[in-house]
């Protein structure tokens, strides 16, 4: 049976940066995300999109990676202000309920933030992770990006689901 996830987001510091780099997707899944040293670089090249990102652990290992656009101020291209933009569990991790785990981890983090709603979006197709973000809540918005990703949208305020 399963036991009670206790997962942690953790700052990355030099003594665990080549453990989390070594974080990787089954190689059929490369398609749908980058890697985290490409988003490392992606977060050095964009400091307009705010990034802040956490090695996911369960235990000194890390078993995933995210990174989120933090406080943007939306535009032509960018969704916001709080955007999902890198979300990996390493290959050997997965199904175990960590990727959901560190959603409940972020969300916490963006209602304490007064945050109402997280984008992300998602290359779709067969092995998409489409189907794990609309199972968590996330709701299609209808709309593609200008990379072909479709555009979902998480709601948080606490009245969104039409309790008041
Ligand atoms: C997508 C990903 C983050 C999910 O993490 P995970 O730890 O394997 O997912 P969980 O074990 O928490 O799964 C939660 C639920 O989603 C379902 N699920 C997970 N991945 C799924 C997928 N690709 N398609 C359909 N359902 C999926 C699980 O079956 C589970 O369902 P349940 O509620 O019936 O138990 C992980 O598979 C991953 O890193 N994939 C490659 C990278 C990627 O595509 N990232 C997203 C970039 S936009």
């Amino acid at each position: 049976m399963l036991e009670a996830m206790q997962i942690r987001l953790a700052e990355i510091t030099d003594a665990d940066r080549d453990a989390v780099l070594a974080v990787r997707v089954r190689p059929e899944q490369e398609r749908f995300v980058a890697s985290v040293e490409k988003s490392f670089q992606d977060a050095r090249d964009n400091p307009e999109a705010q990034p802040w990102f956490r090695a996911v652990h369960d235990g000194p290992v890390p078993v995933g990676f995210v990174m989120l656009s933090w406080g943007l101020v939306p535009g032509p291209g960018l969704r916001g202000p709080y955007f999902l933009w890198r979300l990996l569990i390493g290959a050997e991790f997965q199904g175990r309920g960590y990727g959901r785990a560190v959603l409940d981890e972020v969300v916490t983090l963006l209602r304490a933030a007064g945050a109402t709603e997280l984008w992300t979006s998602c290359v779709p197709g067969d092995g998409s992770p489409e189907p794990f973000y609309r199972r968590y809540g996330f709701l299609p918005t209808g709309e593609v990006d200008e990379d072909g990703e479709v555009v979902l949208r998480l709601p948080l305020a606490r009245d969104d689901r039409g309790q008041g």
